[in-house]
Formats: C-alpha cells, structure tokens, sequence
C-alpha cells in the first residue's frame, strides 16, 4: 500500500504557484484575487473558508473575505455577488456552500459571472466541462484528478465506481474520470443512495472514488485486492478526547482497507488539501486570462 499523499501534492503546486505569482509581480502584472463569501457561522465551513483564505495568502495571492449574517436576505447576498462581478480586481468569487434555508443555492450559483466562477458550479461552467472545454473545473473533483496526475497513477481503462452522485463532487468525478484524458479513460459506475447492493460494484472496482459523506462505510470487504482508493469524505464525528470535541472521518474504514489497496489517501491530508490546491489554481487561470 502506497499513500496518495494530498498535502506532499497540494504543497508542490503550491509552491509552484507561489513562484508564478512572484514572477507576476515582479513583472507589474495583476496577481489573482480570491473574494470568499461566507453567510452565517455554520463550524465546517468557517473552517475551510478560513484555510482557503490562508492559502491564498501564503501563495502570494490578494484575497477578501466577505461575511454575511446567517439572516442576510437572499438580495443582499445577490447584490454583494453583483458587485464582486463588476470590480476587475477580483478574479475569483466563492460562495461557501451550504447556504442557510432560505436562500436558494441556485439563485446564487447562477448570479455568479462564469468568467469569474472558480468554484466551476455555473451551468455554463458544468457545460464546458462535460465538453471536454477549459474551464473552471469543481474544486474537489480537479484537485482528485491533480492527486492522480501527480502520484502518475495510471487509470486508462480502469474500472472507476463513483460513489456519490452530488453536483459538487460525484457527478463532476464521474464526467473527469471518463473523459479522453490523462488521468481519465476510465469506464465508470455512479453509485449513490438508491443503488441497490453497493458492496458488489465496489468488489468490481479498480479505483474507488467515495463522495457520500456517511464516515467509513466503504470497509474491507467491499473492496477488490490492489485497488487504489481516493476517499473525499470528511465528517467531524464527536470525540471527546480531542480538544475541539471532534475528529475527522472519511467515507473509508482507513485501518482495515489500506492493507488491501495499491494507492489510498489519507483523511485528513488526502483529498482536503488538494480541493485547496485546485482552488488557488482556478484563481490563477481566471488571473492569467485577464493578464
Ligand atoms: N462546500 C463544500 N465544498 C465546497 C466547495 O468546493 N466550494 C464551496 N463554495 N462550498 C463548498
């Protein structure tokens, strides 16, 4: 067993990154800008918005964080995006999902400009993709793909089972994996809540890519001898040993698993940091297009 190692990955196009932005700089060039907007005080998602900024920080990257009452109404979110649409310095807008009851995510998707749409959820971002155009692609299914490209993991003709079929990563996973690309060519199965006998797909995958949020339920059993398994869960389960009150799962039973598997990621330092990665990347392409 061999570790997909997310934050060794994460950390090189980070470096990379850094580089290009000092050399932009150093040229009297734009350097990208990330507004991040977070509505409300939901833990997880101040957690990831705050590492997101972080980064962009220390690659160099100019970033604003936006916060919004929990009660903003849906208006004054859509008013705020506008503006963000309308001032040049700003190359990338997020919106951190999930937003609060009352406000309609696709309302605020779709208010988003495409040009500046680093999260790739725009219908017309989505479209692109599935054409095999550049675009921005989904965060977390292009840091999964950068994880594959940068272990060399050869996946041309493998049998993919995507488990989870959600517009941010199941859906988008299973579209990159099957693409004429590399990494990609994949054959791939969806699987998703209403599959009937989940364990005799996954017993028939090469690579398992679980996106369902349920904390290690893919376990030993399920899986093939020497397949790579990329796993994109990651639940705050209570634990009262730590001092936060919480520890990090996965969708993958880790410690039974790995022993059968080629390639595995860990979680956390497996897909997380990769999802950051491809963020700042996103923002980078957004940036050069206007350089
Ligand atoms: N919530 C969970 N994943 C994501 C993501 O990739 N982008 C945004 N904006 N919200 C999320």
């Amino acid at each position: 067993m061999q570790l997909l190692d997310g934050k060794k990955a994460a950390q090189a196009i980070r470096d990379e990154l850094k580089i290009e932005v000092a050399q932009l700089a150093a040229e009297g060039k734009k350097i990208p800008h990330l507004a991040a907007i977070l509505v409300g005080n939901n833990g997880a998602s101040e957690t990831y918005v705050a590492a997101k900024v972080k980064a962009c920080d220390e690659a160099g990257f100019l970033s604003t964080l936006i916060r919004l009452e929990a009660d903003t109404p849906e208006i004054r979110l859509l008013d705020q995006i506008e503006k963000l649409n309308n001032d040049p310095d700003v190359d990338g807008i997020l919106v951190q999902l999930p937003l609060p009851s009352h406000i309609r995510e696709e309302n605020v998707i779709n208010a988003i400009d495409p040009d500046k749409d680093v999260d790739g959820f725009h219908p017309v971002n989505i479209g692109r993709m599935v054409q095999g155009l550049p675009t921005f692609i989904p965060a977390t299914p292009h840091g999964v793909m950068l994880l594959l490209e940068h272990f060399k993991i050869d996946t041309k003709g493998k049998h993919a089972v995507v488990v989870g079929r959600s517009n941010i990563v199941g859906r988008p996973m299973s579209i990159l994996l099957s693409a004429n690309t590399n990494p990609g060519n994949c054959t791939v199965t969806v699987c998703h809540s209403r599959t009937p006998d989940i364990k005799s797909f996954c017993l028939q995958a090469d690579i398992i890519v679980a996106a369902i949020g349920k904390p290690e339920f893919i376990t030993a059993d399920m899986v093939k001898e020497g397949a790579i398994i990329v796993d994109v869960g990651i639940t705050r389960v209570e634990d009262a040993t730590k001092k936060s009150g919480f520890k990090l799962k996965g969708d993958v039973h880790f410690d039974s698993v790995a022993p059968k598997s080629s390639w595995i990621t860990p979680v956390p330092g497996g897909v997380g940091p990769m999802t950051i990665a491809a963020l700042l990347k996103n923002t980078y392409r957004s940036c050069a297009l206007k350089n």
